[in-house]
C-alpha cells in the first residue's frame, strides 16, 4: 500500500494484525512522532548547526526507510540501517521513488554505530532501546533521537523487566507516563555519562503506547557530571499521593510516609530535570509544517511541552477528585484556583485532566475544594 507522510509517499507492505506478521513492519500510529522528528531536525539545523555541510542523520533502525526518506527529502544526508533483507530492499526503493539520494545498509545497527559517527542518530527500534544505547550516544554527534514502545516495564508495571533493562527502580504510580519517561531519561544519561558525554533532554512526550526522547548530546566530563547530579529518586505514597524527590544516585528511601504513615514506594535513579526545553520545543512547534498529516496534533503537543512546570511528577485532577468525593471542575477554573491561591500549575501532555504544581495534596485541595 502507498502512504502519504509530509512530503514524500512511500510503498509498504499491508501489515497483518499489530505488526506482528513477518512483513516490513509499519505503523501508521507512529506518523505523529515521525512529523515531530521532521520538526525537530529543522529546529536542531536551523538553530545548532553552522550551514557548512549537510547535516548527516542515522535511520538506525529503519524498516520502510519513512524516516529516513523524510529527511532526506528535507535536505539531511541520510543512511538508513536495517538487518532485514526485505527492510533493507524497501528503504532503496522508497528513496528512488522520492527521487533522494541516501546510503542504505543491512547490518546491525550497533555494528553501524560503533564504527562510524552521524550528527543525529535515531533509534526507533520494537520494544526497548537500550540494546542500542551505547552504541548510539557514541555514534551521535548532537542529537540522539529515541523512542521506546516497551512502557510496562519501563513505568514500573511489569518490574523486574524494568530493572533489568533500565537499571533502574520503576514505580508503577498514577503519574506512570511520566515515570516511563524519566526512567528512559535517566537510562540514556547514565549511558552517556560512561563515555564523558552529557546527554540532555531537549523534547520528551508519552503518547499513546511509547515514549520518545531527543536527546542533545555534549563531550565532557564536567557537562556530563552536571547531567548525573540531575538523577535521583522519587518517594511515593500511594495511599495519600505524597510525593517527594531526593536528588543523588545513592536512595535514602523513606520509612513511611511522613504525611498518613501508610507505606512508601521508591523509584529510582530517575530523571529530574527537565524533560523539554521550551524554547527548542517553541522552535520545533515553528517548524511544524502544514503538510504533516498531524500538524494539529503535533502544535498541541509542543504548546503543551513548552508550557509545563519542571516538577517531576504530576497529579490527575479527576482521581484527586474522587478520592476527595467532590465532583471535578473545568480544568482551566481549577489551575485558576491554584494560581489564585499563590502556587504555580500547568497542564500536562501526560492526559487531559492531568496538571503538574509545587502544590502539595493538602494545598491543592485547599485552593481548589470549596
Ligand atoms: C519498529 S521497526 C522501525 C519502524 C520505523 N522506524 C518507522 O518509523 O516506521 C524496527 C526495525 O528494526 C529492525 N531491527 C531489529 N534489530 C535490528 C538491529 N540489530 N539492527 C538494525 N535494525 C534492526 C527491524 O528489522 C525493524 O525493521
Ligand atoms: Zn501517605
Amino acid at each position: 500500500m502507498r502512504v502519504t507522510e509530509g512530503q514524500v509517499e512511500i510503498a509498504v507492505p499491508e501489515q497483518s494484525g499489530e505488526g506482528v506478521g513477518d512483513e516490513v513492519f509499519f505503523n501508521p500510529v507512529q506518523e505523529l512522532n515521525r512529523d515531530l522528528t521532521v520538526a525537530v531536525l529543522r529546529a536542531l539545523r536551523d538553530r545548532v548547526m553552522d550551514g557548512g555541510r549537510t547535516p548527516t542523520y542515522l535511520d538506525a533502525t529503519a524498516a520502510s526507510g519513512i524516516r529516513g526518506v523524510r529527511a532526506a527529502a528535507d535536505g539531511w544526508d541520510v543512511t538508513c540501517c536495517d538487518v532485514d533483507s526485505e527492510a533493507v530492499a524497501l528503504c532503496r526503493s522508497n528513496l528512488a521513488r522520492n527521487d533522494c539520494e541516501g546510503e542504505v545498509v543491512r547490518r546491525d545497527a550497533s555494528a553501524l554505530m560503533h564504527e562510524r559517527g552521524f550528527d543525529v542518530v535515531d533509534v526507533d527500534p520494537f520494544g526497548t532501546p537500550i540494546p542500542f544505547a551505547d552504541a548510539a550516544v557514541r555514534s551521535a554527534g548532537r542529537l540522539c533521537c529515541v523512542t521506546a514502545t516497551d512502557t510496562a516495564p519501563l513505568c514500573g508495571a511489569h518490574f523486574e523487566s524494568g530493572v533489568r533493562r533500565y537499571s533502574a527502580v520503576p514505580r508503577n504510580t498514577e503519574y506512570h507516563a511520566e515515570m516511563g519517561v524519566r526512567v528512559l531519561c535517566s537510562a540514556l544519561v547514565r549511558t552517556a555519562a560512561r563515555y564523558d558525554v552529557a546527554a540532555t533532554p531537549v523534547l520528551s512526550h508519552a503518547t499513546n503506547h511509547y515514549a520518545r526522547t531527543y536527546l542533545r548530546l555534549e563531550s565532557g566530563a564536567r557537562a556530563a557530571d552536571a547531567r548525573i547530579n540531575e538523577l535521583g529518586s522519587v518517594d511515593h505514597c500511594e495511599h495519600c499521593l505524597y510525593r517527594e524527590t531526593t536528588p543523588g544516585l545513592l536512595a535514602d528511601p523513606l520509612d513511611a510516609c511522613p504525611r498518613c504513615g501508610e507505606g512508601i514506594q521508591t523509584a529510582g535513579p530517575v530523571w529530574l530535570g527537565r524533560t523539554c526545553d521550551p524554547e527548542f520545543v517553541a522552535a520545533v512547534r515553528e517548524r511544524v509544517s502544514a503538510d504533516m498529516g498531524t500538524a494539529d496534533r503535533a502544535r498541541d503537543l509542543c504548546e503543551r511541552l513548552a508550557g509545563e512546570l519542571a516538577t517531576p511528577t504530576h497529579y490527575d485532577q479527576h482521581r484527586l477528585c474522587k478520592r476527595w468525593g467532590v465532583g471535578a471542575r473545568a480544568m482551566d477554573d481549577f489551575l485558576d484556583a491554584l494560581r489564585a491561591a499563590g502556587h504555580d500549575a500547568s497542564r500536562t501532555h501526560y492526559g487531559g485532566t492531568t496538571f503538574k504544581t509545587d502544590a502539595d495534596v493538602d494545598e491543592i485541595r485547599a485552593a481548589t475544594v470549596e
